[in-house]
């Protein structure tokens, strides 16, 4: 990196290395740590690029050391000093530093500093409520920086990745109309207009659409979205997208943009992605995964056994199949050695899910079975069971018996669990996969309607509009998610661009003409006056970044995140307003 212009400081102290010995350099930091050793000061002085270690004499430089003996931790320093090779035998090998050290000739203290309330270390287990707080000092611990700056990197490779092709960066307004991406929105009163309300964007959606219309073919933005949804680990308030819409392409071209972006990302952070990704269809991936966001680090497979217990003794099964719901399992490998607490788990677990219950039966021999159930089963059903579900000697075979996404889902989760509780998992790896044929709708139960599955903007595959009129759940939508490692980190679709045909499905979706007028008129009428097809996709910038930094939690890869209950700890968002600026906004609180 070398040199730093526009301040008095020569070099950021992390980035120091044997090439600058005899230089002598300026650094402004952070004081990590001082250490009183044989006579000389050592100080370990952090910057948000690293840590140098500088070292003051008492003999030869009393100013500073008498500087340096009043100094404590977290007060900012400019230190002047040469870079010297460290001495025999004092070389650290896990500081990037670790050769060198600073040898001061002058200390200023620039400020002094409270003792903060946790130590500014690596890893240092605290309570994440206390960092959130001092997030600022939270910030100073160099696996937060590099998450920030991580970001920043990655934002930079896809900005100039989709400058290169011809691309347009343009902004989308924040106080605007409601966009339908299925949460509750954030409302803003409006002072002018009382009684009247603005909505934070969920997404860009709407108006990159427009942006097609206007005819600039190629869009991003870097957007900010609003959901007022119940949070999660990977879920965020406000949370950014990279955002993207192009005309005059097929689903095949996003598809590619989006694999040679991504390779250009990881290339740029030294990881090397075989592209094209894997592509399963929705029904695939819930089926064999019993989820559309599927972890492919590891196998696992869901398997059905429905055909085998097509007129079985057991009625749990019988009932099932009368139902027209399947028999699903999966076979958790070496686990017939699991204790019966350990099994009642499981079983508590897919209870938890949603499951009736959950049969297990673990692999003797060959083709033994052993299990509660077994004096139920044929020795028919019991070798079939053995060959459709793969198991071996010393194997658990754990089956579901239900409605049919029921049944899945609850598997789906029960992989994940053995996923993890067996360490079936590569952490090291990124699987990326495609799943593409989304249903277009779903049917809500609670609301008794038809919703979208992605948005209601999301284009018909053609073979399967005559469904439409029909039945709806039978369309496929021209729909696609990347998934990196069970994690959505991307969502999209070719769109509607005609106008009749975005009116039906509306309709479908239950909205009255006047509903459509008043919520989307601008949209349909906009498509009347020559409207390109298009189509494009978003990405969760703060999921990625949690994958890539291998976090946890998205809160991570954000400078100032909120807490579950939508709040920030620092500033003490959201907060109660004065009197006086309800009573300008017209609003009164029950
Ligand atoms: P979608 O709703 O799938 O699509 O959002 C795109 C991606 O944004 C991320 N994401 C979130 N990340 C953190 N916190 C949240 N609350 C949150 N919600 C979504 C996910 C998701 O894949 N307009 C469409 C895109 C399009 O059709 O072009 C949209 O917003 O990683
Ligand atoms: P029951 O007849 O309800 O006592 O259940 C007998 C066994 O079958 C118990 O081990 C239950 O956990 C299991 N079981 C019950 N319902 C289901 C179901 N729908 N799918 C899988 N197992 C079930």
């Amino acid at each position: 990196m070398g040199e730093v212009k526009y301040s008095s400081r020569t070099h950021y102290c992390g980035e120091l290395s044997l090439k600058d010995v005899g230089k002598k350099v300026v650094l402004m930091g952070w004081v990590q740590r001082r250490r009183d050793h044989g006579g000389l000061i050592f100080i370990d002085l952090r910057d948000r690029n690293g840590l140098v270690q500088a070292v003051v004499d008492p003999i030869k430089q009393p100013e500073a050391f008498s500087i340096a003996e009043k100094i404590r931790g977290e007060y900012v320093l400019t230190i002047k000093g040469e870079v010297a090779e460290r001495p025999l035998g004092t070389v650290n090998p896990r500081l990037s530093t670790g050769e060198v050290e600073v040898v001061i000739s002058e200390i200023n203290v620039l400020s002094s500093a409270k003792t903060p309330p946790f130590e500014i270390g690596e890893g240092i287990g605290v309570e994440e409520s206390l960092r959130l707080k001092y997030r600022y000092l939270d910030l100073r611990r160099p696996d937060m920086a590099e998450n920030l700056i991580l970001r920043y990197k990655v934002v930079k490779t896809a900005r100039n990745f989709l400058d290169k092709q011809r691309f347009i960066e343009i902004e989308t307004p924040i106080l605007t109309k409601s966009t339908p991406e299925g949460a509750r929105d954030y409302l803003v009163p409006s002072r002018l207009q009382p009684g009247h309300f603005y909505a934070l964007p969920q997404s860009p959606q709407l108006f990159k659409q427009l942006l097609m219309v206007a005819g600039f073919d190629r869009y991003y933005q870097i957007a900010r979205c609003f959901r007022d949804e119940d949070l999660r680990a990977d879920r965020q308030p406000e949370h950014t997208q990279i955002d993207i819409e192009m005309s005059f392409v097929k689903q095949d071209n996003i598809i590619e943009l989006v694999e040679d972006m991504m390779s250009e990302i990881f290339t740029f952070l030294g990881f090397e992605l075989k592209t094209p990704f894997l592509r399963i269809s929705y029904d695939e991936s819930t089926e064999r995964f019993g989820t559309d966001k599927p972890d492919l680090r590891y196998g696992l497979e869901i398997f059905d056994v429905s055909s085998v217990f097509a007129s079985s003794q057991f009625k749990v099964f019988a009932d099932a199949i009368s139902k027209q719901g399947i028999i699903a399992g999966l076979t958790a490998p070496g686990c017939a050695k699991y204790s019966r607490k350990q099994i009642d788990d499981l079983v508590k677990f897919a209870t938890e899910q949603g499951a009736k219950g959950l049969v297990w039966l673990t692999v003797e021999a060959q083709d033994e079975l052993k299990a509660p159930i077994a004096k139920f089963l044929s020795s028919r059903e019991m070798s079939q069971l053995i060959s459709c579900s793969g198991a071996k000697e010393k194997d658990l075979i754990l089956l579901v018996a239900d409605e049919k996404a029921k049944a899945l889902e609850v598997l789906g989760r029960l992989r994940e669990k053995l996923g993890c509780d067996l360490n079936l998992i590569n952490k090291e790896e990124f699987k990326f996969v495609w799943v593409l044929d989304f249903p277009l709708f779903e049917w809500d139960e609670e609301e008794k309607r038809y919703k979208s599955h992605h948005h209601p903007f999301t284009a018909p595959v053609e073979e399967t509009i005559s469904w439409l009129g029909k039945d709806p759940l039978k369309v496929k939508a021209h729909a696609y998610d990347l998934v990196l490692n069970g994690v959505e980190i991307g969502g999209g679709s070719i769109r509607i661009y005609e106008r009749n045909l975005q009116d039906r499905i509306f309709h479908i979706l239950g909205l009255s003409d006047e509903d459509i007028k008043v919520k989307f008129g601008f949209l349909l009428e906009a498509f009347q006056y020559g409207t390109p097809p298009h189509g494009g996709i978003a990405f969760g910038l703060d999921r990625l970044i949690m994958l890539l930094a291998r976090r946890e939690t998205i809160r991570d890869t954000i400078a100032f995140p909120k807490t579950q209950s939508a709040s920030c700890l620092m500033t003490g968002a959201p907060d109660e307003v004065d009197e006086k600026q309800l009573k300008e906004l017209n609003i009164k609180l029950k």
